[in-house]
């Protein structure tokens, strides 16, 4: 077994600084655990690594919580983006690369014949939905439980941090301060299971807006088939099927996980790994629906607004051509997935190997190791793991010098066999410390 650097204590100045976000950012001093002797200040990033301000040097499978995935500081995207930022930041007005980038998208993603810019995933999600329900003038959308899609008002239900789920197919507000009526619009119903799902179609056929699915949920994959039959009762009844894409979008593939799992969507939502970092969602889908936001029907009042001071900027615009360009490289997806997998492997061989029950989901770019002897295939069954064991298992990698996000990890295109064996090594040493207290 490999041995791996002690974590050097936090020095005076990391202390400082993270005393002093805990008192003024109230939402942003986010640490990769759920532990406050874990919080850090990053110091910088470079390819799979970062480096807090007290020396400590992480493995990253964090990524940012996924938007990473050419790595820290790629020469190639900086490159790029340096060159966008000498001509000038944010113009409202498109420059070539924001029609360029339009086009590759168009290009690579099976649902795309149209484009609109927003600058966040949130606001794609939202912008999405507006789409759906000025085509369906429709207000409901019915949503799977325990999917995540940002902070609009409407979605902000039955996410993974939902504690006391309801009966289906009721929403459970994942704040406070979400207006009363919002409840109203939002249906919710169990992923991978295609029987209930239809059931609600059926029933609310004439109030829905949309169906929103991400391809796969957090780290549970669709159970084969689930994805078209959806696609198909979606399709029957005219209903826009939304693909939240903003985790797999170019991250399964370059097709997105709508190319992975070979279903195509009416309207997808992509960001995250699109721009290496910067800030940018995509709107895409058929034109009947993107239609609406043509700016020409401002004066006709059958126009769907959804512009944004930075949507489409130049910046955030040149580094998703440069990571675009990157995930086109020959064998880029082929080398992630087979270290993803061989990561997926390793850990559940790990466990296995000291007779901790896990389960290891999704697929190799973005995996999760579930505590459990029981099939994981939605949120109520993942919501029955052993959850204390997973913070544990965190707490554990951090101390080995391996970050990752709250349960999930993430895999970059720039993660070298080394590391991967690395960090394999390291998972076993923690198996066996877990197994041990
Ligand atoms: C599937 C999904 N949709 C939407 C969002 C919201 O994206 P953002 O945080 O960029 O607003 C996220 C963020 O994690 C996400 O995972």
């Amino acid at each position: 077994m490999k041995s791996h650097q002690p974590k050097k204590p936090r020095g005076d100045r990391e202390g400082a600084l993270l005393e002093e976000a805990a008192a003024l950012l109230p939402a942003s001093a986010r640490h990769a655990t759920a532990s406050a002797e874990s919080a850090m200040i990053i110091r910088e990033g470079r390819g799979p690594r970062v480096f807090d301000l007290s020396g400590n040097e992480y493995l990253d499978y964090l990524l940012g919580s996924g938007p990473m995935l050419v790595g820290h500081a790629h020469p190639m995207v900086l490159k790029s983006v340096t060159a966008a930022l000498e001509r000038g930041s944010s113009f409202l007005l498109p420059t070539e690369v924001t029609v360029e980038l339009a086009r590759e998208i168009v290009r690579s993603t099976p649902c795309a014949e149209r484009v609109v810019f927003g600058n966040t995933g949130s606001d794609g999600v939202i912008f999405a939905i507006r789409l759906a329900r000025a085509y369906r003038r429709r207000d409901k959308v019915l949503k799977f439980e325990g999917a995540y899609h940002g902070q609009g008002d409407a979605l902000l239900m039955s996410n993974q941090w939902t504690t006391a789920p309801a009966d289906f197919p009721h929403p459970v507000p994942n704040s406070i301060g979400l207006p009363e009526q919002v409840r109203e619009e939002v249906l919710v119903a169990p992923w991978n299971d295609i029987d209930r799902t239809a059931d609600l179609i059926a029933q609310y056929r004439d109030d829905l807006a949309c169906v929103i699915a991400e391809p796969m949920q957090r780290t549970l994959s669709p159970r084969p088939g689930f994805l078209e039959q959806l696609r198909e009762l979606t399709h029957r009844a005219d209903v826009p099927l939304i693909f939240d894409e903003v985790v797999t979008g170019y991250r399964l593939g370059y097709e997105s996980g709508q190319g992975y799992y070979g279903v195509t969507p009416d309207l997808c939502v992509l960001g995250k790994s699109l721009s290496a970092g910067h800030p940018l969602s995509v709107v895409a889908g058929r034109f009947d629906l993107m239609k609406f936001a043509e700016g020409a029907r401002r004066l006709t009042g059958d126009y769907v607004s959804l512009t944004g001071t930075y949507s489409g900027n130049p910046i955030s615009c040149a580094a998703a051509l440069a990571a675009l360009a990157l995930f086109r490289e020959p064998d880029v997806y082929p080398k992630l997935f087979e270290r993803g997998r061989r990561l997926m492997q390793g850990c559940q061989q790990a466990f296995d190997s000291v007779g901790i029950p896990v389960q290891v989901t999704g697929e190799p770019p973005a995996f999760e190791p579930w505590f459990a002897d029981h099939e994981i295939v939605d949120f109520r069954s993942a919501q029955k793991s052993n959850h204390a064991l997973s913070s544990r298992f965190g707490q554990a990698l951090l101390e080995r010098g391996i970050m990752k996000a709250h349960e999930k990890f993430f895999v970059s295109i720039v993660h070298t066999d080394e590391d991967i064996e690395h960090t394999i090594d390291a998972i076993q040493d923690a198996a066996y410390e877990l197994a041990r207290a």
